[in-house]
């Protein structure tokens, strides 16, 4: 087979054009990067976990009617999606305070935040993705203000469904990213959910002991990577085919 051709490399993942019009094949990548990429390591494994991860929470948001680009997986560390054009902004939901809210705010990490709460950072590593206010958002047409109420309601069902999942294995959603992206029907734009979710975008902590199971342990230095998805993925009973664990629950993959 032909190699495919590579379209873009990020610091997570690699884009290669698809076997279709209109499709690009998503690599996840083990590489690990943290304070726009000042802090840098490879971390064994995360790629297969989070391209597992991604799949699973995509096609959960698919069953309850949120529009997505993900397509199949086709290996242990890619999968096909729906090539997009990127909306530049980070859409961000906190349910609890954490990271760099806390941080501006001064409120303690963990504490509940009166409503989840939507905010937007301007996509640019250069800039180092920049908390920008909606109003910017329109004036610069990064989103039309139609897009911005979709994409906020969109967003919120997607942090209910995440909430939601997470709290029945345990763990707190406390905050997480996502793009959006546009296809094209004809002439006719529509928002779907792109990029990817997993633990390298979520807060995750354990609910009974507060235990941190997402990119903050690779940040702050708190262990083991790999351990803290495997057990992400391990609740949810996603796991890659070529790992066996006793106990496990029935997998929801085939
Ligand atoms: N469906 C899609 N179509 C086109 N581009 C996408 C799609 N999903 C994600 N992307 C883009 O692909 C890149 C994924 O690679 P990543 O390593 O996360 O890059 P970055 O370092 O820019 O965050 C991101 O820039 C993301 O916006
Ligand atoms: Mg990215």
């Amino acid at each position: 087979m032909a190699r495919r051709k590579k379209l873009y490399e990020g610091k997570a993942k690699v884009l290669y054009e698809g076997p279709e019009q209109g499709t690009l094949v998503q690599y996840f990548k083990d590489d690990a990067t943290a304070f726009n990429a000042e802090k840098r390591d490879v971390i064994e494994g995360k790629g297969v976990l989070n391209n597992r991860l991604s799949e699973f929470f995509m096609t959960g948001l698919g069953q309850i009617g949120v529009p997505t680009h993900f397509i199949k997986r086709l290996n242990m560390r890619e999968q096909l999606i729906k090539a997009a054009e990127i909306v530049p902004l980070e859409v961000i939901v906190r349910n609890f305070a954490a990271g760099s809210m806390a941080k501006r705010l001064g409120i303690e990490e963990g504490t509940r935040l009166p409503r989840p709460i939507v905010e937007f950072s301007y996509k640019d590593d250069a800039l180092g993705d920049p908390l920008v206010p909606e109003e910017y958002i329109m004036a610069f047409g990064w989103a039309t203000q139609q897009e911005l109420g979709e994409i906020v309601d969109t967003t919120l069902r997607v942090n209910d469904y995440l909430s939601g999942v997470m709290y029945g294995v345990g763990i707190k959603l406390i905050d997480f990213k996502i793009e959006f992206g546009r296809i094209y029907e004809g002439d006719f734009p529509r928002l779907i959910l792109a990029d990817e979710i997993s633990p390298d975008s979520c807060r995750l902590w354990d609910i009974e002991t507060g235990e941190k199971l997402d990119k903050d342990v690779f940040r702050r230095d708190l262990g083991n990577l790999t351990d803290a998805y495997t057990e992400v993925a391990r609740r949810l009973g996603v796991l890659p085919s070529n790992v066996t664990h006793a106990n496990t629950k029935p997998t929801l993959i085939n």
